[in-house]
């Protein structure tokens, strides 16, 4: 699909015409209904969801603010003062190696007068505010404050600091600093995806766009492989087939998960063979793709030599900022001009998906609001969209 044939999304506040304007609560009580449904009689989400500023609100207070998000791979932060910043919730955070080699996330707003201190990423000795020079070390610790009196103590003056969490080489940050380790809410996953050597695979690129839909629709999209003969005929289908999928993995509290099967010697993503690097993975789990949400919104499609990742942030009901991108399996990219090329392939091969994906998810955000706009069931391999509804229920309070 063209990545303009939908147009622009206008701002979309008001229920469809003739509507009750429903609370938080109410709409919460509504999902949680739904959730409740046997997997197998299970419908798609009410469409207030998609677009209502109240229920938008609550989702940013007990899940994102409260959640563990993805902010990269630690090895995107090299050395120490390598840096990058994001914004979790709307709260702009700096996540940056220290002089120990940590991982430390903080609060990107000057205690002098709130400027913003650092942009996009980069590597520091220090943070130091543009606007009137105040400068923090590495540990948000305040380290000099010029011209300001004699007797003036930078001592107790410190950026506020998050919770950081690294699972297989992703760094997580949450808002809240008392949030249950994430690793330790993934135990099983781990063990179920050790052979992949996940924290192994080192970055190819990243990217960072923002799509006009809501970000539900995204990790909705990426969860079930239903749509992948009409959506990605060409591209996704011939080598990872909807029907070779398998939507009956067990999946956790904290995340879903379904396996992709690859055709035997086919890639959708670059010319020429595959390259199996990775010698702890039997013949036959090579084949496998598993497709995971870590929730709330990291979305994971794994395989043997290849890592495409995405993390969503919602700007509003009908914004997502996506920071995305690929990793690979050491071995698997040949060196020099080849690689390059191979690197090439692989880039314009997923932003062809995405587009594809886009397309269909921009579009859906144009009709949440038609009062004609009725969830219907769910198919079997959509079964991770199920899983979601449950975790939203549950992460909303509903009981
Ligand atoms: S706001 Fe940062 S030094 Fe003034
Ligand atoms: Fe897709």
């Amino acid at each position: 699909m063209a990545k303009h044939e939908y147009g622009e999304v206008d701002a979309m506040t008001s229920p469809p015409d003739g509507a009750a304007v429903q609370s938080a609560t109410e709409i919460i009580r509504d999902l949680d209904e739904q959730a409740r449904r046997p997997r197998l009689d299970a419908r798609a989400m009410p469409a207030s969801v998609y677009w209502s500023e109240a229920f938008h609100a609550a989702e940013i207070q007990k899940i994102f603010r409260a959640e563990w998000c993805c902010v990269g791979r630690e090895q995107d932060l090299a050395g120490a003062g390598s840096y990058v910043t994001c914004e979790i919730a709307g709260e702009p955070v700096i996540v940056v190696r220290d002089e120990d080699k940590g991982i430390r996330a903080l609060s990107n707003i000057c205690r002098h007068r709130m400027a913003r201190l650092l942009e996009g990423s980069g590597t520091v000795k220090r943070i130091s505010c543009p606007y009137h020079a105040w400068a923090y070390d590495l540990s948000g610790a305040l380290a000099r404050a010029p011209l300001m009196p004699e007797d003036f103590r930078t001592d107790g003056i410190r950026l506020p600091e998050f919770a950081v969490d690294i699972w297989n080489g992703f760094v997580y940050v949450s808002l809240d600093r008392d949030a249950e380790p994430l690793t330790s809410r993934l135990t099983d996953l781990t063990g179920r995806l050790a052979n992949f050597r996940i924290d192994e695979f080192v970055p190819l690129f990243r990217a960072r766009e923002t799509w006009n839909n809501n970000w539900k629709s995204l990790v909705e999209n990426f969860t079930e492989p239903y749509h992948f003969a009409m959506v990605h005929t060409e591209t996704v289908e011939p080598a990872l087939p909807t029907r070779l999928t398998d939507h009956e993995q067990e999946c956790g509290e904290a995340y879903n998960i379904f396996h992709q099967h690859r055709v035997p010697g086919s890639s959708f993503e670059y010319d020429g063979d595959v390259v199996y690097a990775n010698d702890q993975l039997a013949e036959a789990e090579q084949l496998v793709q598993p497709i995971i949400c870590i929730y709330p919104s990291h979305l994971i499609a794994l395989s043997a030599e290849r890592l495409f990742w995405l993390s969503l942030q919602p700007e509003g009901t009908d914004h997502v900022n996506i920071f995305w991108g690929v990793d690979v399996f050491p071995g698997t990219i040949p060196a020099g001009e080849e690689g390059e090329q191979r690197k090439q392939e692989l880039r314009a091969s997923f932003e062809r998906i995405n587009e594809e994906d886009r397309g269909v998810v921009e579009q859906i955000q144009r009709n949440v609001r038609s009062p004609f706009a009725e969830p219907g069931p769910i198919a079997p391999k959509e079964r991770s969209l199920w899983e979601f509804q449950r975790y939203l229920a549950r992460r909303l309070g509903a009981g």
